[in-house]
């Protein structure tokens, strides 16, 4: 049984082919007559509709769960969950807190899980900005990403990505928001070619992407005050996008702050593909989905 914790449960292989599945235009019906759960300890837009919608377009049958509804850990043990819902479903996808709800359901081993994002990893954003780059560029290695801001879950899973398939990473972040030095091991682990920066000018000089989120993520929100301040100059706005290469594009997750980390001028501009970038939630999704249930 195959899950998706992270987005290096995939080989860059398995990310191709998962992107390519999201391109086709009959998508295989892999899910006709079956469930997908979908549990969410915390707010969504893109993920929760984009997941759902892939599920209708493989023929299934989305089911959206509250986390308060089924309090993993608290009502129930999270191994119990995980075995009640896959009695149901063909899988499970959980957006968590903590990012060991997410391995406890895989632990049970009774449906393939998907991470929706924890506070360690966002691994189906990053299907959707790999898809996002690869549709801007062609191919995507041998390019360069400069993620900058808070190395975070969705950094980690960008910067893993990025590494499974040929795309060379720069980070900068301020000081005390910085990748430890594990997160830079395992993200070396997959053979990435990552530097790190200490100003955001280093960061994007010569890259062909800047990518950015938020500074204060969810769960984190007692922490916005000190953080806006830590993150004061780091903000993409249009002069430092003037250091990137030659048609180099913005990304950003979403949701975004103008006037935090990135200026309306940027995420609003020519260079901006965030909007593709969002609607790829679905389509990389439903290539992920009808890789986990029918390939695998
Ligand atoms: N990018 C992303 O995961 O957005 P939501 O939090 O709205 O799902
Ligand atoms: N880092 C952000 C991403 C939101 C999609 C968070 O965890 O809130």
């Amino acid at each position: 049984m195959r899950h998706l914790l992270e987005v290096d449960d995939l080989t860059g292989a398995e990310i191709a082919r998962v992107l390519d599945l999201a391109e086709v235009a009959e998508p295989p019906q892999v899910l006709a007559g079956s469930g997908l759960a979908l549990i969410f300890e915390k707010p969504s837009a893109r993920t929760r509709n984009s997941m759902e919608m892939a599920v209708v377009q493989l023929g299934g049958h989305p089911v959206y769960i509250q986390g308060d509804e089924v309090k993993m850990g608290v009502r129930e043990s999270v191994g119990d969950v995980a075995r009640t819902l896959a009695s149901y479903h063909a899988a499970i996808g959980a957006r968590v807190f903590e990012h060991d709800k997410v391995e406890g359901l895989a632990a049970a081993d009774v449906a393939p899980v998907v991470n929706l994002l924890s506070d360690a990893a966002h691994p189906m954003q990053a299907l959707a900005d790999l898809l996002t780059l690869r549709q801007e560029w062609g191919e995507l290695e041998g390019r360069t990403v400069a993620y900058v801001g808070d190395a975070n879950n969705v950094a980690r899973s960008l910067a893993l990505a990025a590494g499974l398939t040929g795309v060379k990473v720069r980070v900068g972040s301020p000081p005390g928001y910085q990748f430890s030095d594990t997160d830079l091991d395992r993200i070396r682990s997959v053979g990435t070619d990552v530097t790190v920066h200490d100003r955001p000018q280093e960061a994007v000089e010569g890259a062909d992407a800047v990518y950015t989120d938020v500074w204060t993520s969810m769960g984190q929100e007692n922490e916005a005050e000190e953080r806006g301040r830590a993150f004061e100059g780091w903000s993409i706005d249009s002069r430092l996008m003037t250091g990137v290469a030659q048609g180099g594009v913005f990304l950003h997750c979403l949701p975004a702050h103008r006037g935090e980390e990135v200026a309306a001028e940027v995420i609003d501009g020519p260079s901006s593909r965030v909007w593709p970038q969002a609607a790829n939630r679905m389509h990389s999704a439903r290539g992920l989905l009808a890789f986990l249930l029918g390939e695998v």
